[in-house]
C-alpha cells in the first residue's frame, strides 16, 4: 500500500476525534466527529443564533445552506452544480424521488427493487403505493435477478447501490442503461456510496438519487439527507411533498403551490440550521481528498481484513464479495453468535455493528483507518473467538440499536 497518492491520509486522520483505545470500524453507520464541527457548531449557536437571532436567515446565509451544501456533495457523486439539495431524512427523500419518478411513467405500475435494499426504502414504496391508490406493485427480486427483471412493465427501478448488509455493489452504469433502454426511470440510494467510493451520476445518466450524510460524510447523528434530480427532469419533476420551502417564492405566501426552480422544489420545510452547520464543517475534509485514492486504499484495507480474518478466525464466514471491485467500503462476516461477538468486540474497543440475523459488519474509511487498525482489530477478534470471550450473559442482551 505504498503507491503514489494525492491524498495525505495522516492529515485527514488528524481532523477526526477518535477516542483513545478505540478502533472505529463503523463509519459506514455513523461517521466520527470531525474536530472542525465542534468550533463551527459553537459559533453557529453563539454568533449566529445567539447574536443574529432571526436576522441569521439572511445575514448568516441559513436559507441558502441546503443548496450550497448540495453543491459540495454534488462534487462527490458526479453531479453537476445546482442538481443536489440537502434536507429532511433519507426516508423522506426516497419518498419524494420515487413519487417524482412514478409520475414520469403514469401508464406503468411496477416499482422494481431488490431484497438487498434497505427496509425503509421498501416501506416508503409501500406507503406511497397505498397513498396513490392506483394499483402500483412493488416487485422485490434477488440482487442478481434485477437485470433480468427490468422490462417494459416497470415504471421505476429503485435500488441501493451498496447493499447495507453485505457491501455488494450494483453496477450503476449497466443497470441504468438497461433501465433506460426499457423506458424505466431510475432512483439510486447512495447511503453507502457517497464518500465511500467514486460515483458518477451524470456519467451513468441516473434520473434521481438520494443519500444520507451521517455515514461516510460524517455529518453527525440524524444529519440531513440529500436528493439529486437529473437536470433534464429538474424543471418538470413533481416533488410530492410540496412544502413552502420548495415553492417558487416562499415569502410571497401564495395560497397555492408553484414548484421552485430546479432541484429547489425538493425542499420541504424549514432547514435544520445547526445540523447543516455541522455538515458544512464536516464536508471540508473532502476538499483535500482524492476519491480515487479513497477507493484504492479502502479496497486494500478491506482485502487485508478479509485475508487476516480468514487466516485467524476460520469459524467466521465471509458474507461480502471477495472481489474488491464488487464491494463498497465495508466487509461483513456471518456467525450464528454474531450479536454477542460484536458486543465483546465493542467492549474491547473494536467498534463495528451487527445486522440481523447473523451479520458482523465492519466499515473501512481511509480518512482515519489504516493497516495498523485493521491488524489490531483482527488480533482482538481472534482473542474473542479463540477464548470464547463473547459467551457472557451481558453480550447476549439485545440493546434497542444494534
Ligand atoms: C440504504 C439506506 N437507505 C435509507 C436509510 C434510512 O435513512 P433515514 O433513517 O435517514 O431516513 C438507511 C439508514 O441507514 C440506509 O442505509
Amino acid at each position: 500500500m505504498t503507491e503514489f497518492r494525492k491524498t495525505d491520509f495522516q492529515k485527514t486522520r488528524a481532523r477526526f476525534r477518535i477516542p483513545d483505545g478505540v478502533i472505529y470500524l463503523d463509519g459506514n453507520s455513523l461517521g466520527p466527529l470531525p474536530i472542525a464541527v465542534e468550533e463551527r457548531v459553537a459559533r453557529t449557536l453563539a454568533d449566529e443564533w445567539g447574536g443574529q437571532l432571526i436576522r441569521g436567515w439572511n445575514s448568516a446565509g441559513w436559507m441558502v445552506q441546503p443548496r450550497k451544501l448540495g453543491d459540495r456533495i454534488a462534487r462527490l457523486i458526479g453531479a453537476p452544480a445546482g442538481s443536489v439539495v440537502v434536507g429532511d431524512t433519507l426516508s423522506i427523500k426516497v419518498y419524494q424521488a420515487l413519487a417524482a419518478a412514478l409520475a414520469m411513467r403514469p401508464e406503468r405500475r411496477v416499482i422494481l427493487s431488490d431484497s438487498g435494499n434497505f427496509p425503509t426504502d421498501l416501506y416508503m414504496a409501500e406507503g406511497l403505493i397505498e397513498t396513490l391508490g392506483q394499483g402500483h406493485v412493488l416487485k422485490v427480486v434477488a440482487p442478481e435477478e434485477v437485470e433480468a427483471a427490468i422490462g417494459e412493465d416497470v415504471a421505476v427501478l429503485m435500488l441501493t447501490q451498496v447493499d447495507y448488509r453485505t457491501g455488494r455493489l450494483h453496477d450503476m452504469v449497466a443497470l441504468t442503461a438497461k433501465a433506460h433502454a426499457a423506458g424505466v426511470v431510475t432512483v439510486w440510494d447512495l447511503a453507502h456510496s457517497a464518500g465511500a467510493l467514486p460515483v458518477d451520476l451524470a456519467g451513468a445518466g441516473a434520473d434521481f438519487a438520494v443519500g444520507c450524510t451521517y455515514k461516510y460524510l460524517n455529518g453527525g447523528p440524524g444529519a440531513p439527507a440529500f436528493i439529486y434530480v437529473a437536470p433534464s427532469h429538474a424543471e418538470t419533476a413533481r416533488p410530492a411533498l410540496s412544502g413552502w420551502m420548495g415553492h417558487e417564492a416562499p415569502f410571497a405566501f401564495d395560497p397555492s403551490y408553484r414548484p421552485g426552480a430546479g432541484v429547489e422544489r425538493m425542499r420541504v420545510g424549514t432547514p435544520p440550521v445547526i445540523a447543516l452547520a455541522a455538515l458544512d464543517a464536516a464536508l471540508a475534509v473532502w476538499d483535500e481528498v482524492d476519491m480515487a485514492d479513497v477507493r484504492r486504499t479502502s479496497i486494500a484495507l478491506c482485502d487485508l481484513f478479509i485475508e487476516l480474518v480468514e487466516a485467524q478466525c476460520p469459524m467466521l464466514e465471509l458474507a461480502s464479495p471477495r472481489d474488491g471491485s464488487r464491494r463498497g467500503s465495508q466487509v461483513s462476516f456471518r456467525h450464528p453468535q454474531g450479536y454477542a461477538i460484536m458486543q465483546a468486540l465493542i467492549d474491547r474497543g473494536v467498534i463495528g455493528d451487527f445486522r440481523a440475523p447473523d451479520v458482523l459488519r465492519f466499515g473501512f474509511t481511509p480518512l482515519y483507518i489504516g493497516e495498523a487498525e485493521v491488524c489490531g482489530a483482527v488480533t482482538i477478534l481472534r482473542q474473542v473467538m479463540d477464548g470464547g470471550l463473547w459467551d457472557r450473559p451481558e453480550y447476549h442482551k439485545k440493546a434497542i440499536v444494534t
